[in-house]
């Protein structure tokens, strides 16, 4: 791993750590009666388990590194703009999966150094799959290093993308989009766990994948695995993609900017 500091080797790690002990709270628990509760809408659902997880890694962290700064999804947040790090948290990305038992959810910790994006880990507890990056020295799945696709032509390649929990009432739904993916793409997938879905694309099994409305925990690490592993992340403009998750494209390069034309209607 080259030109890793000591200090974000020592993230990386405890982010590691924490990620694969949350895992553990989802596997155990997963298919278990756990109660559900609603959020922002009767389709945004939190479970027992996403506070679990959060608490853990949340306690965790204050004991470990009380410096550092963290905003994690079910409410936590803690430290002010000065401290150099920042923990930006999803405890248990994919909740709705999780609470169908549909087998597709994570633990997704994205830490930021002086507000740029620094590590990246997200763990996959039922295949027991942990994907990492540190900006500048690649992206690994299990500790092997991985790589975006190479695929060149957007009539072949598998996108993936998702639905925000306003979709029953909100004008801006992402059904055009998906409409015109559908009818240009090699096909098109909603699995349910953006955090996933940008490690797929970082390993290849995704081509590309774009999202609307999600929020800073669901692409804090995502979004620089995909980078590391040789990928482009943009807003649906080609612009940086904004941190705080508001729109997202993320591909293997070669298809970027067809995808993005595609979805555009261009
Ligand atoms: C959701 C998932 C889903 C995406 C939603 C997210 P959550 O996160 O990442 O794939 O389509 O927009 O809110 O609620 O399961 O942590
Ligand atoms: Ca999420
Ligand atoms: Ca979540």
């Amino acid at each position: 791993m080259p030109a890793v500091s000591d200090e974000a080797r020592a993230v990386l790690a405890l982010a590691t750590r924490l990620a694969r002990e949350a895992g553990a709270i989802q596997r155990d628990r997963y298919e278990t009666g756990f109660a559900v509760a609603t959020k922002s809408s009767s389709i945004d659902l939190v479970t027992e388990v996403d506070r679990a997880c959060e608490e853990h890694i949340v306690t965790a962290l204050r004991r470990e590194r009380p410096g550092d700064a963290v905003l994690a999804e079910e409410g936590s947040q803690h430290g002010g703009a000065a401290a150099p790090w920042r923990w930006i948290i999803d405890p248990l990305d994919g909740t709705v999966n999780y609470a169908h038992g549909y087998p597709c959810f994570c633990v997704s910790i994205g830490i930021e150094r002086d507000g740029a994006r620094a590590v990246g880990v997200v763990y996959d507890p039922l295949r027991d799959e942990l994907f990492e990056a540190v900006r500048g020295s690649g992206a690994r799945r299990n500790g092997r290093p991985i790589a975006v696709s190479s695929e060149p032509a957007l009539g072949r390649a598998l996108l993936a993308t998702g639905f925000a929990y306003d979709v029953h009432d909100a004008e801006r739904d992402n059904l055009d989009l998906l409409a015109r993916a559908v009818k240009r793409a090699g096909g098109v997938r909603r699995d349910g766990s953006a955090a996933l879905d940008l490690c797929y694309v970082a390993c290849g099994r995704f081509d590309g994948f774009w999202e609307l409305k999600l929020h800073a925990w669901d692409v804090a690490a995502g979004i620089l695995i995909v980078e590391e592993a040789g990928g482009s992340v943009t807003d649906l403009a080609g612009g940086p993609p904004p941190a705080s998750g508001r729109e997202i494209a993320a591909s293997n390069g070669r298809i970027h900017q067809a995808m993005l034309a595609a979805l555009a209607g261009r």
